[in-house]
């Protein structure tokens, strides 16, 4: 694909990853990605971030372009994951830039893993502005939003906020902009991106989003470095990141579960059933059938973690232990939580999950629900209280 001219003398070089799954060896992205970078032509030529590394001969290609690579003056690394900066040897090799423009911490992640020698690195302090000529550029360091490195790029001139991996989607399309689609779709791969990455740092956004204001940025495109260029969009962007880091519990139930011979299944359809008559919205996720970024894409701003497994060899079956692990890590709040499950003989899991729970941060208003073999009619019946009494409890939570 050309570079797309974004504003007068600024460029999206970035590359299309149609068929990305495995993003990051962590989560499942259904519809790929992009890397964007962005190329602003100034009396300084510019290069903000670039683009995981099997992408370096188009990210050259597309600046090629527009100037030659090596006019290029000046790199910024917003972000050193490599996913942005894994092209970064063989970009200063094309460019033989006079400067390589990142944060503190910016430095250290690009001294660890590339050990480069001699390269013009130049730590930029935090609020600091440069001039590229007719543009300046202002830095702000987002600690931990998501990396201890992360920056974003302010071009006051231009409105124009180059964002690293925040406001970013995982939506690989031939369009730049998100002017084809739904703000509901759009909204929700921008909670599922969030979910998955940001999330734990999401006591970080607002103290981001202060200063933004005591700063004074004017935003009217957004520039991420995954995803679509936000122009439509903005003030619904900047509006659901602020809910996406409160979290606020809704009348929503995640239930997640596995199943040997049904019976943890049937426990956990009885309690779907059960939520929705009451109005609660249900996602149920069989484990086998869904991924664990799946799962954090829709427990974001439910109420309610509801968590199944059979016992199996005095345990927990895997892939529940998977998702466990996967959702504690990333620290969700302001959820109650239940634990359910059927056994055979020892019936140990209802209780290890709930212990999970608990590290989690969740009350729990119920007991953890066993069933000996296979559920019986008046189990069915006590499961089915149980959610009647569940779905108030979300309800009083949420309201
Ligand atoms: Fe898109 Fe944190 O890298």
């Amino acid at each position: 694909m050309r570079p797309v001219e974004i504003k007068p003398g600024i460029f999206w070089v970035g590359a299309i990853d149609w068929n990305l799954r495995d993003f990051h060896g962590y989560s499942r992205t259904s519809q790929g990605t992009t890397y964007n970078a962005y190329l602003i032509v100034d009396e300084t030529i510019t290069l903000f971030d670039s683009v995981d590394v099997k992408y370096k001969d188009e990210l050259l290609c597309q600046i090629a372009h527009i100037v030659d690579p090596e006019k290029i003056d000046t790199l910024v690394v917003n972000h050193a994951e490599p996913d942005h900066s894994g092209s970064l040897p063989d970009i200063v090799e094309a460019t033989k830039p006079q400067r390589i423009l990142t944060s503190k911490m910016g430095e250290k992640f690009i001294q660890g893993r590339f050990h480069p020698d001699n390269w013009p690195i130049e730590t930029v302090e935090n609020e600091q502005i440069i001039s590229l000529g007719q543009r300046r550029v202002q830095f702000l360091e987002t600690r931990m939003l998501h990396w201890p490195d992360s920056m974003v790029s302010y071009i006051p001139e231009e409105k124009l906020l180059i964002s690293q991996d925040a406001f970013g989607q995982n939506i690989a399309s031939g369009e730049r902009f998100d002017d084809w689609i739904d703000w509901p779709q759009l909204k929700w791969e921008m909670a599922h991106y969030y979910a998955n990455i940001i999330l734990p740092f999401s006591p970080m956004v607002p103290k981001a989003f202060k200063k933004i204001q005591e700063l004074g940025w004017d935003i009217d495109t957004i520039a991420p470095d995954h995803g679509l260029i936000l122009q439509n969009y903005v003030a619904e962007t900047l509006a659901a990141y602020q809910e996406f880091a409160a979290q606020k519990p809704t009348e929503k139930a995640v239930i997640i579960y596995d199943t040997m011979w049904k019976s943890t299944a049937k426990m956990a359809e009885t309690l779907a059933s059960g939520l929705a008559d009451q109005g609660i919205r249900v996602k149920l996720f069989h484990l086998k059938s869904w991924h664990h970024s799946d799962v954090m894409g829709e427990l974001w701003d439910a109420g309610a973690l509801l968590v199944g497994s059979p016992t199996h060899n005095n345990g927990i079956l895997p892939i529940v232990a998977d998702n466990l692990t996967y959702i504690k890590g990333l620290k969700p709040q302001n959820k109650l939580g239940f634990a359910f499950g059927s056994y055979g003989w020892s019936g140990e899991s209802p209780k290890i999950i709930s212990d999970w729970l608990a590290e989690m941060g969740m009350d729990q208003p119920e007991s953890p629900f066993k069933v000996k073999h296979a559920p019986s009619h008046d189990d069915f019946k006590a499961l089915d209280e149980v959610a009647q009494r569940l779905a108030q409890a979300i309800k009083d939570q949420a309201a």
